[in-house]
């Protein structure tokens, strides 16, 4: 055998490696949105260009990617030459173009230009922020585009030709109806996108929603959110997505491979301020700041807080929640055999009751939620996190 041969069997037996980029600038903040981000002038762009050109240099890489997500943040706010550099440089360290490579971009940031970039630089998906193609949902958000943008934005990015395009929608949106969401989701299924997510809008601390909400001008209402799900899932699969997580639908062949892979508990490198990183052992997330995350690289240290070890039973813990919010949901056993000294007979008490009370169904030695149960996948989660936690001694 050659040498290479063999280093792509040992590279192929560890499992997919995933990179994710955190590109942490956008125009101005959404009021719903938490995720790390600052205004992107010249000064900080090239801060974090440079930044993830010495934190590349700091991640040991055992095996080339094999799927690679540029979020945010909004990387389209980078200008097509910083695209470039940042392309090239990720791509180098990480051992070429990967399979599959998604970039996540708000529609206003969407030009021929950037499209050709990344096509050049070996980008196969687009995943666009669309959220609504309500002008008044949308203004409600404090969103920047309009539905002409997203409109004209899609045409772009279908022109250009990737492999494969995903639209991302909110649902239970403040004074949202049932049928302002139906016309949400029949508008983007016309678009025939070949990859939909539909969230429900969550409130997270410190964001303007979170403010209004927590002075009681707009109120939460749990089954009219329960409504607003279950309509979506009868209407996308009769538009021929298929259901495969919680939140995401996907035509035959288009599944994000990323995504599923960090649900698998596979292993991926983050980039960036905020980024979080599953590998060589350890997980945890970079400081969401983009100052400190390069001062601390500058000193030749990646910036990570929060470090755990990677043991079996954090795996296995984090396998179960996430396996349940996926359709074909989880091989209890497989994981059972992979880490023994888990909690597994809390575990199996608690699935045992799920699907006594219909929200689960067990074939073989898998585990999936029904729609009752995919419903309510926050609780069971939060149950499942509860059984793996260790008995407190008196
Ligand atoms: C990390 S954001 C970045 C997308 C890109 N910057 C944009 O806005 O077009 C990815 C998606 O997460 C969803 N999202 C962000 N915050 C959310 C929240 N609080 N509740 C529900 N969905 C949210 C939105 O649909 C958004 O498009
Ligand atoms: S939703 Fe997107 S554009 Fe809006 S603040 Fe968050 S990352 Fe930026």
């Amino acid at each position: 055998m050659s040498h290479l041969a063999s280093e792509q069997d040992k590279a192929a037996a560890a499992g997919p490696l995933g990179v994710y980029v955190h590109v942490p600038f956008c125009a101005s903040t959404c009021d719903f949105c938490a995720f790390y981000q600052t205004k992107p002038t010249v000064g900080a762009i090239e801060s974090f260009l440079a930044g993830v050109d010495e934190e590349t240099k700091l991640v040991k890489w055992h095996r080339p990617a094999t799927t690679m997500f540029w979020g945010g943040g909004t990387p389209g706010m980078l200008a097509p030459r910083d695209l470039a550099r940042l392309a090239a440089l990720v791509r180098a360290a990480s051992g070429g173009a990967p399979a599959e490579w998604t970039v996540e971009l708000a529609p206003s940031s969407v030009t021929a230009e950037r499209l050709a970039v990344l096509r050049h630089a070996g980008v196969t998906r687009v995943s666009m922020g669309v959220q609504s193609f309500q002008p008044a949902l949308l203004d409600g958000l404090g969103r920047q585009h309009t539905p002409v943008q997203v409109y004209r934005a899609y045409e772009r990015v279908r022109a250009a030709g990737f492999a494969s395009v995903n639209l991302d929608l909110m649902f239970a949106l403040p004074g949202q109806t049932a049928a302002e969401w139906a016309a949400d989701v029949q508008e983007a299924v016309r678009l025939a996108p070949d990859h939909l997510s539909t969230y429900c809008l969550t409130f997270e601390e410190d964001t303007a929603l979170w403010v209004k909400l927590s002075q009681g001008r707009v109120k939460l209402d749990p089954e009219h959110e329960a409504r607003l799900y279950e309509s979506t899932w009868a209407q996308l699969a009769a538009a021929g997505y298929a259901q495969y997580e919680v939140s995401n639908f996907a035509r035959p062949g288009h599944v994000c491979r990323h995504n599923l892979n960090t649900w698998h508990m596979q292993e991926w490198v983050g980039l960036g301020p905020s980024a979080a990183s599953q590998h060589d052992g350890w997980r945890g997330a970079n400081v969401s700041d983009l100052d400190q995350w390069r001062a601390q690289l500058s000193r030749g240290e990646r910036a990570t807080e929060d470090r755990v070890a990677l043991t079996p039973a954090l795996l296995a813990e984090d396998a179960m929640i996430f396996g349940l919010r996926l359709n074909a949901g989880v091989d209890v056993a497989a994981w059972r055999a992979r880490c023994p000294e888990a909690p597994w007979p809390a575990v199996e008490v608690l699935l045992a009751r799920c699907v006594a009370e219909g929200l689960a169904v067990q074939e073989d030695s898998r585990v999936r939620l029904t729609d009752r149960g995919r419903l309510l996948a926050d609780s069971v989660g939060a149950e499942v996190m509860e059984a793996f936690q260790p008995p407190i001694l008196a």
